[in-house]
């Protein structure tokens, strides 16, 4: 879709409005970015450009912090969100497999993070403070809820994607 550049302009205004009430500080960086994920669902590059320079840190210093933590999201994410725990418990205890089981059986392209339809992403993340249940996997489902599996295992994966699928209608 082509975009105008009144189009931009209408974007970049409702981008700054989301920054109302917000001092333009540098450590106010990480709660511009949290508004603007709120909004979007992830973190689009021109609006990551907008919050550093409301802010006053370069797109650079922006970048690096919307990559550093893993609640950010810069491409668009699934309405399934996988989250796999990348934690020493976890990773020791096969979630490295689990990811790359995951990626195969959902067909995520490399460099990718979700699926083409849109259906999963499938990401790594920090310690969930579970480390009993490692290696452990974290579902964010669409209405905000979450499912934990523990000691999760490509057959119980397996079963937990087949399963939604079901419920999505697809096979
Ligand atoms: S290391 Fe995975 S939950 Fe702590």
């Amino acid at each position: 879709m082509e975009h105008s550049n009144e189009d931009y302009k209408d974007e970049s205004k409702n981008i700054v409005e989301l920054f109302k009430n917000l001092d333009k500080l540098p450590h106010n960086l990480i709660e511009a970015l949290r508004r603007i994920q709120s909004k979007y669902g992830y973190l689009p590059p021109h609006a990551i450009k907008i919050a550093a320079k409301y802010v006053g840190v370069s797109y650079s210093q922006a970048y690096s912090v919307a990559t550093f933590y893993h609640q950010y999201s810069l491409e668009p994410v699934g309405k399934y969100r996988i989250l796999l725990c990348m934690g020493t418990a976890c990773h020791l205890r096969g979630n490295d497999l689990n990811y790359e089981f995951l990626r195969t059986m959902l067909s995520i392209k490399k460099g990718k993070k979700t699926t083409e339809d849109g259906l999963f992403s499938v990401e790594v993340a920090r310690c969930f403070g579970c480390c009993g249940l490692a290696p452990v996997v974290v579902i964010e489902n669409p209405d905000g809820t979450r499912k934990i599996i523990g000691k999760a295992n490509a057959r119980v994966l397996r079963a937990v994607i087949l399963k939604i699928k079901r419920s999505e209608g697809k096979r």
